[in-house]
């Protein structure tokens, strides 16, 4: 009930008065890329749109997942100034829509042939009730894991590629003094781990019918317990101190060969390279164990909001166009760690991390591993991803049993 208790009664305030107007064309855009790397990816869109001279408002709100920046939305929203865009996606651009604020932009997705350059699946998210309401500006893959290869070699652990190898590994690194798995002991972190852990251990077609069908049966099988047995297992690989830890710091800590392994997705690898890191070299991006045949998509985009005044309905196209644009989706992504939403991208200044997701997102669309990242709000209504990940949580915070956190994530999929 999370989104549509804070929203359904107190939106109509927010869409009848419209976003502050003010005279200079100038765009707000809400988003949660606060780290190094995502800093310098909204960087860039900032100086395109300074360059059409557009003055940038920007509205961060730190918190990695998003979850912080979805609350502060609601408030400006309920507030009536809703800003002119917002990092908003999957499912909830459709929650978002049915409130009644978002706004039409097809003319910018006419001029710009957006139907032609983005895949199907891609751009139907982007609609409400057939009209583009969002610019989608990647396609992030959530199921890696980071390595540092010098921690590997200290310890005398070899490049995992299986889970065998994975809790190998990870006892060698604990043995030799190191932290073996870098982690946050926030609930987004954890739901990211155990997403990929419940895809490498049961597949891609265990994956959908439990995430994206919520199929009972699927959230109660075996399978799912032997799920959260390998979390648990995980778990004891994780130092004392990632209580509420941000992702990047855990990033850090890979970087900085303090600890091994990082389950996350491939905004991690915007740290390695900001940090001027190499891939193959200085770290390693692997498949998460048992999920090389598969791809947890998760693609972020500005939905736009109603703002009034016709200047800043023009601003706000031009950053829908801006966003879409071949040159912003190169440059953003080679900043972010993941890849361009669109076609027509050169991959000549990507790294093999990047052109291996291209490859790895192409050959999975066809053998049917391609998945929508639950944990990123790409396969459920908000409301039954906020109960579902909460299950997570409680499991990694407590002594929680398997079979009784197998019955819990059941039920809380039927949240609505
Ligand atoms: C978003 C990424 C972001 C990450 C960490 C994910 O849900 O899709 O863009 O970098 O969270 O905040």
């Amino acid at each position: 009930m999370k989104f549509k208790q804070s929203i359904k009664t107190l939106f109509i305030a927010g869409a009848l008065l419209g976003a502050a107007t003010s005279q200079a064309a100038e765009v707000e855009v809400l988003h949660y890329w606060t780290s190094g790397g995502e800093a310098k990816s909204v960087a860039e869109l900032k100086k395109m749109m300074e360059a059409k001279g557009i003055a940038w408002k920007d509205f961060a709100v730190a918190g990695g997942g998003g979850e912080n920046a979805m609350t502060a939305l609601k408030a400006r929203v309920m507030a009536g100034s809703a800003p002119t865009a917002a990092q908003i996606k999957g499912p909830s651009i459709q929650e978002w829509g049915q409130e009644g604020v978002l706004a039409n932009i097809d003319s910018a997705a006419a001029e710009g042939q957006w139907d032609a350059s983005l895949p199907k699946v891609v751009s139907a998210v982007m609609k409400y009730k057939g009209h583009y309401v969002a610019a989608p500006v990647n396609v992030h893959r959530v199921n890696w894991l980071w390595v540092n290869p010098e921690v590997l070699k200290k310890a005398g652990a070899k490049v995992p590629t299986n889970w065998d190898e994975f809790f190998a590994a990870a006892e060698k690194i604990k043995n030799a003094g190191m932290i073996a798995v870098a982690h946050g002991g926030q609930p987004w972190q954890d739901a990211t781990v155990f997403e990929s852990v419940a895809l490498g251990v049961g597949g891609a077609d265990f994956y959908k019918k439990a995430f994206v069908q919520l199929d009972q049966a699927t959230l109660t099988s075996p399978t799912m317990v032997k799920a959260f047995d390998t979390l648990g297992k995980i778990k004891t690989y994780i130092d004392k101190d990632a209580a509420g830890r941000d992702w990047n710091l855990a990033t850090a800590m890979v970087i900085n060969g303090k600890a091994g392994m990082q389950f996350m997705g491939d905004w991690a690898k915007g740290e390695f390279t900001a940090a001027g890191k190499k891939p193959g070299t200085d770290f390693l991006c692997l498949a998460a164990p048992g999920t090389d045949k598969a791809f947890t998509f998760n693609i972020d985009s500005m939905a736009m909001f109603k703002v009034k005044g016709d200047e800043q309905q023009k601003a706000q196209l031009t950053l829908a166009s801006r966003i879409m644009s071949p040159e912003f989706q190169e440059v953003f992504n080679l900043n972010k760690g993941s890849i361009p939403a669109r076609a027509g991208v050169s991959r000549a200044k990507f790294d093999s991390c990047a052109t291996r997701s291209m490859d790895d997102m192409d050959a999975s669309s066809k053998n049917g591993g391609l998945v929508p990242s639950w944990a990123h709000g790409m396969a459920m209504m908000s409301a039954t991803q906020g109960a579902m990940v909460d299950v997570i949580a409680k499991f990694m915070n407590s002594n929680m049993s398997s079979q009784d956190a197998v019955r819990a994530l059941a039920k809380a999929a039927k949240t609505k």
